[in-house]
């Protein structure tokens, strides 16, 4: 039985989450491996955490754990598109280590380049967490591509929003309450401003694009506007007219280049994104030939995000190759960002 050790980066949320379910799953064990936590890494070692770390060998810095004799897989869950968690992402693939990451942020910013480090040195790079946490869209959208183009991608994809929205709607208790109960919930990043502002749902609309349309994920090309002008009169007035605001992103191809955009839109009472509520994520895909794709499920959460996480590990186990997005790196379509037209109500 071969032996997958793996060095776990960021015990936050997504981090913990991870511990958690190897414990509760002894019986975890894709293509007859075992997959063993041997190092972790976090920024604070005593902070309170709902698992035990003291089992595993503890690095205070996550390149060193990258690089660790010890670590054949390397799990990024520290979030953020630059500083630590890109340093040993890049150190994990120099020296040819499979790596997982939940980092939206960084795959969006840096994923062509990274992407690159990977297939020179023959290892995958997953992130099927980073996108709808629980709810398979990477590996779905990876899938619909081999036998479709897909010609556009549009949904919600950010849990604190949309669970915002659906609860200042349910209640009539302000932006800022609800705000605090999505926290509370471990659905917010750390620096909430990343959910409300609608960076985070484009750092993973930029991902699926990505995948979509094989060009490099391109975050900055993004037209972003968030939800922290939402007051609790418009939700109401959006329902007397008959419609829902909901946090919408999406992406579409044209002949003329790739648009995509992140912003409050007034969906129809009955449409399947305006029935998607709390903390849930949707997605449409719409493909040449299959025609419309349509998922929902968890988007944020430790259990829902470190289950992701887990199938890919099961990925890296079970040997599934792929370029990383479409196509290799270096056959990457470049990134023509147009102008995009806003369509309320769509
Ligand atoms: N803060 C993110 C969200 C977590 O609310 O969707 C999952 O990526």
């Amino acid at each position: 039985q071969k032996t997958w050790r793996l060095g776990v980066a960021g015990l936050g949320t997504v981090g913990s989450g991870l511990l958690q379910f190897l414990s509760e799953r002894p019986d975890f064990a894709p293509a007859g491996g075992k997959a063993v936590i041997t190092g972790v890494s976090a920024r604070s070692k005593s902070r309170p955490r709902p698992v035990d770390i003291s089992g595993y060998a503890w690095f205070d810095d996550a390149v060193q754990l990258a690089l660790s004799p010890e670590t054949d897989v390397f799990v990024e869950l520290v979030g953020g598109s630059d500083g630590p968690a890109k340093a040993a992402v890049e150190a994990a693939l120099k020296a040819g280590k499979p790596v997982v990451t939940a980092n939206k942020a960084l795959i969006a910013e840096h994923g062509a380049e990274l992407a690159a480090l990977a297939e020179a040195a023959g290892v995958p790079l997953l992130f099927e967490a980073a996108v709808m946490g629980g709810t398979p869209a990477v590996k779905m959208l990876r899938e619909a591509m081999v036998g479709d183009d897909v010609a556009s991608v549009a949904g919600i994809l950010n849990g604190t929003c949309n669970y915002i929205l659906s609860e200042m709607e349910a209640s009539g208790r302000s932006f800022a309450d609800v705000l605090g109960d999505a926290q509370r919930m471990g659905y917010a990043e750390a620096d909430p401003t990343m959910d409300v502002g609608g960076f985070d749902a484009a750092h993973k609309v930029s991902i699926l694009a990505a995948l979509a349309f094989g060009c490099a994920p391109t975050f900055a090309a993004a037209e972003i506007e968030g939800i922290s002008q939402i007051e609790l009169l418009d939700i109401k007035l959006a329902k007397d007219l008959g419609y829902r605001i909901r946090l919408i992103a999406s992406a579409d191809r044209s002949e003329e280049g790739v648009a995509v955009r992140v912003h409050p839109s007034l969906v129809p009472l009955g449409h399947p994104l305006a029935e998607t509520r709390g903390a849930l994520n949707a997605l449409f895909i719409e493909g040449r030939r299959i025609g419309r794709i349509f998922i929902q499920g968890p988007g944020a959460g430790s259990g829902p995000t470190a289950a992701a996480v887990a199938a890919d590990i099961a990925d890296v186990m079970t040997g599934a190759s792929r370029p990383v997005f479409q196509a290799p790196a270096g056959k990457l379509r470049p990134f023509v960002a147009v102008a995009p037209t806003r369509r309320v109500g769509k």
